[in-house]
């Protein structure tokens, strides 16, 4: 059973996508830890409710950066914790977590990457008038969303769409393609090389828009 810890900073509805994942059966996972940076996360009472250990660590209470993300991986290789979740975790994750955990830390991003990394990708793409967006999971590095991709979702977006109305239904395909990733990770059919990530037996020609269904 793959052993999960989750950083998350607020509502947490991907935290819960997951914990839905692992209470029905389609992952064969364990959530050991939810740490959060903000005391008013919703993703507490979540975890709460779920009696899973969570933790508030503030970025404040620790000298620096490098200090508060090796604290975070102590915290995390103390548990066992062999995946870490990035599920709406609002801060560039430092190098000393991104080192201990190099291809084994995956977050979730309301845009398709590499288009509108950063705050508010919804938004951006909305503003832009894109006519397609969607999500994106993929393994964290040094940069700000810069990670080989794993799997991406795709949504339309339309003139008169607001952060909102595009967010939500890029939302629907993040808690459909993040428990999907992990699930795939579980199985040990992701590797990586170089900036590509392999999916073992995906079908080449299928295009990332239905992830779940494309290994059926
Ligand atoms: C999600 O839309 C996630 O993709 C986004 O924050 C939201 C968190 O929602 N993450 C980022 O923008 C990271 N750059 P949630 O707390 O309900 O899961």
């Amino acid at each position: 059973m793959l052993i999960l810890g989750v950083l998350a900073s607020g509502r947490g509805s991907n935290f819960q996508s997951i914990l839905d994942g692992i209470e029905s059966g389609f992952l064969n996972a364990k959530i050991a830890v939810l740490i959060t940076d903000n005391p008013d996360a919703y993703a507490l009472e979540r975890a709460k409710k779920h009696n899973i250990e969570a933790l508030v660590l503030k970025p404040k209470d620790f000298p620096d950066k490098n200090a508060y993300y090796s604290h975070i991986a102590g915290e995390l290789k103390k548990r066992n914790v062999e995946l870490v979740i990035l599920a709406g975790f609002m801060r560039v994750v430092g190098k000393e977590l991104i080192d201990r955990y190099r291809n084994k830390i995956m977050n979730i991003h309301p845009a398709l990457l590499p288009s509108f990394p950063g705050l508010h990708g919804q938004k951006q793409a909305a503003d832009y008038g894109v006519k397609i967006s969607g999500c994106t999971v993929h393994f964290v590095d040094e940069g700000m969303d810069t990670g080989p991709i794993i799997i991406q979702a795709a949504v339309p977006a339309y003139h008169d769409d607001t952060e909102d109305t595009l967010g939500e239904r890029i939302l629907k395909q993040e808690h459909r393609i993040f428990p999907y990733a992990i699930k795939l990770y579980s199985e040990g059919k992701i590797s990586v090389e170089g900036r590509k990530v392999i999916i073992k037996g995906a079908s080449k020609d299928a295009v990332l828009i239905n992830p779940p269904y494309l290994f059926q």
